[in-house]
């Protein structure tokens, strides 16, 4: 069993929808099962992505609904309010996952952060508290400061860019890693013809291909869609076994193709 277990295998992430259009993608995705929906304060889209979750009809106790602090509310001041703020606009009593959006470490606040979302946790505002982007040296940092490990790190992950090395530093620490861009941002990755014809095997298509590839490398990926019939497509991937011959010849597409530009959380500052 991978330390993903207790999270649904897979989620939906909801970066750039907005508005109506964002509820609806949500209502129709946890509708037909997604149990994990990505928010985040810096999509802008709480409030709508709330009201799916209401619109659904799903009971809230099965869904795990997860939002991001973003970098201007890091801080010892700051950032409990922004938790209460996310709440209010997204018109929930709890997080079931709140995260660390980035690390922005010239700004040296993020240990302080991180003590905040524990104490946040101990309020009962939020369930389970992670990280997005941190680099292992950081999750060491944060955990030997406050004795709270993240329950999550949430980083670019697919069969591009498959962060081997993160994953096993995550799973030593018992921390489980979340795979954002899972289809490569719907780009270049979806034609590559190692990937098409691996998927022609499984009559699956690619984008089914990469998610499966990266459950089954112990990530719980969270592919964006706004189209039912693509959601219903990439939900399959849960049930896709991949043979192991095929999974490694996937491994081998790691840093064939250009790191992406958010690659460094050293250098990366998003406010
Ligand atoms: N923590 C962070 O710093 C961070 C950074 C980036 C993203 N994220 C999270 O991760 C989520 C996913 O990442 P992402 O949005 O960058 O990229 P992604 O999920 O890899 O790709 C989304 C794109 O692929 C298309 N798509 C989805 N399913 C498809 C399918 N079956 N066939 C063909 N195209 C398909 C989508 O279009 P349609 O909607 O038209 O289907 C959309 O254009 C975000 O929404 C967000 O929640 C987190």
């Amino acid at each position: 069993m991978t330390a993903n277990h207790d999270l649904p295998p897979m989620g939906l992430g909801t970066w750039p929808a907005l508005g109506y259009e964002a509820a609806e993608m949500v209502a129709s995705a946890a509708a037909m099962g997604y149990r994990l929906i990505d928010t985040a304060q810096n999509y802008d889209n709480e409030a709508a992505v709330g009201e799916g979750v209401r619109r659904s009809g799903v009971a809230r106790e099965e869904l795990w609904i997860a939002s991001k602090l973003r970098g201007k509310y890091q801080g010892r001041k700051t950032s409990q309010r922004a938790v209460e703020e996310s709440l209010l606009r997204m018109r929930l009593d709890h997080f079931d996952l709140y995260m660390i959006h980035w690390p922005n470490p010239e700004r040296g606040l993020y240990v302080e952060t991180w003590h905040e979302l524990v104490e946040a946790r101990g309020r009962g505002l939020v369930r389970h508290i992670g990280v997005c982007n941190f680099t292992v040296p950081m999750l060491d940092e944060i955990t030997s400061a406050t004795g709270v490990a993240p329950f999550v790190n949430q980083i670019e992950m697919n069969p591009f860019w498959s962060r081997a090395e993160e994953r096993a530093a995550h799973a030593e620490r018992g921390i489980r890693t979340e795979a954002y861009s899972p289809l490569g941002r719907g780009g270049d990755l979806l034609s590559d013809p190692l990937l098409v014809s691996i998927a022609g095997k499984y009559g699956a298509p690619v984008s089914t291909l990469a998610l499966a590839w990266e459950i089954s490398r112990g990530a719980t990926p969270l592919p964006k869609s706004a189209s039912p019939e693509r959601q219903r497509s990439n939900l399959s991937a849960v049930e896709l076994r991949i043979d192991d011959e095929d999974l490694r010849a996937i491994d081998e597409l790691d840093g064939s193709h250009p790191e992406s530009p958010l690659s460094d959380p050293m250098r990366y500052e998003q406010l």
